[in-house]
């Protein structure tokens, strides 16, 4: 990728390594991801690809190298900075992380509420009129 394109870049990863204990789960990771861009991970099981997603989705931030999400280097920021970053990120969970006690609506709504949205954009977007 040139750097034309890294000024669009929302996700970029240099060099990224991960380690269990003394085994590699990924080795020296350089990517970058553009604004709307649609990519597939594929890989055999054990390639590394949940791993790759916690990082990118901020649930581990124990990692060598460096990652940036939208300019900000997940290295530098404070940690109370990190739940307002994780909010700007939908995640669709294979197997669906949904809460049981609510409503298909409520769970929906929940994301929003946290994303900080108001009552009438959240109705809007999950079709309850
Ligand atoms: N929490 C963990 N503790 C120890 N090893 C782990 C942990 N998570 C993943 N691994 C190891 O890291 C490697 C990559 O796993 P993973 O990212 O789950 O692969 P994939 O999602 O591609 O199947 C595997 O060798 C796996 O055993
Ligand atoms: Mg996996």
């Amino acid at each position: 990728m040139n750097d034309k394109n890294n000024k669009n870049s929302i996700i970029r990863l240099f060099n990224v390594s991960k380690r269990f204990g003394g085994k590699l789960a990924l080795k020296n990771i350089t990517l970058d991801i553009q604004q709307g861009e649609f990519i597939f991970i594929s890989g055999p099981s054990g390639a590394g690809k949940s791993t790759l997603l916690k990082i990118l989705y901020l649930a581990d931030n124990i990692f060598e190298g460096q990652v940036l999400i939208d300019g900000m280097n997940l290295s530098r920021i404070s940690s109370s900075k990190l739940p307002v970053l994780r909010r700007r990120f939908g995640i669709v969970f294979q197997d669906f992380k949904l809460i049981p006690t609510r409503t298909v609506y409520e769970n929906i709504a929940l994301v929003l509420e946290a994303a900080g949205k108001k009552t009438s954009f959240i109705k809007k977007k999950s079709c309850r009129y």
